[in-house]
């Protein structure tokens, strides 16, 4: 059987251009579209520079060949591909599985377009099932979880395969929020944003322009943005 996530990365290096400066995102998706675009760069003579969402991407991105540049280089960003945990029907995303959701949503926003990467099994008519990732300053963790649990969700903090808090790129926690179905994505969002203590949510509202969805008899998809969504 095909691995979706590996199709749907390698497929979305394909619609890199030559010259672009593009958001690297961050995960096991994005782990085959560096590949790939490095291939692309390597054969091709491709020139593009990327600017990461996580260490992790810059490391794989560094080590595979693929130039880098920071907002000091750059102002925009021609193009940003980016994996998700979920995506629902009208187009909005639960991020932030891999801890990088502060970087993905500051890169998605300075982007001209973004395009997310997924294996079809993220595909979900509502968001909710999985957890919602919510980066918080490592003063506020327990008020924050006590203000999210109050809005209808159980609120853990995430914590590192040897049991230490995970601490993200820039050096805040994580509460994992099991809400259920989330019926309004923006208004939680909006919600969540007036936490005093909350640095950002992984609910993303309108920066998905196309989605490169990988299908497991290895079929992929590319899909813009209906006017509808
Ligand atoms: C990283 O923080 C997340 O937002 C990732 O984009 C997401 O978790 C990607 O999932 P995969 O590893 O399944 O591609």
């Amino acid at each position: 059987m095909a691995n979706p996530k590996q199709a749907a990365g390698a497929r979305a290096a394909d619609l890199v251009e030559d010259g672009m400066a593009i958001g690297l995102g961050t995960g096991s998706t994005v782990a085959f579209l560096l590949e790939r675009l490095a291939e692309r760069i390597r054969r091709e003579g491709l020139r593009v520079r990327g600017l990461p969402t996580s260490r992790r991407t810059e490391e794989a991105a560094r080590a595979l060949g693929i130039p880098l540049v920071t907002f000091d280089e750059v102002a925009a960003l021609d193009l940003t591909i980016d994996g998700a945990d979920e995506v629902d029907s009208r187009w909005n995303l639960i991020k932030g599985g891999g801890g990088a959701l502060l970087r993905e949503k500051i890169v998605a926003a300075a982007s001209r377009s973004t395009t997310i990467v997924v294996g079809e099994e993220k595909l979900v008519p509502r968001l909710g099932r999985f957890p919602l990732p919510v980066e918080v300053v490592p003063f506020a963790a327990r008020p924050v979880a006590r203000a999210l649990e109050a809005l209808g969700c159980r609120a853990a903090l995430r914590r590192d395969p040897a049991g230490a808090e995970f601490v993200t790129d820039e050096g805040h926690r994580i509460l994992d929020c099991a809400f259920g179905r989330i019926d309004d994505p923006p208004a939680l969002e909006a919600a969540i944003d007036r936490i005093p203590g909350v640095v950002e949510s992984g609910i993303f509202v309108g920066l998905a322009r196309r989605l490169v969805v990988g299908r497991a008899d290895g079929r992929v998809e590319v899909l813009d943005r209906p006017p509808s969504a």
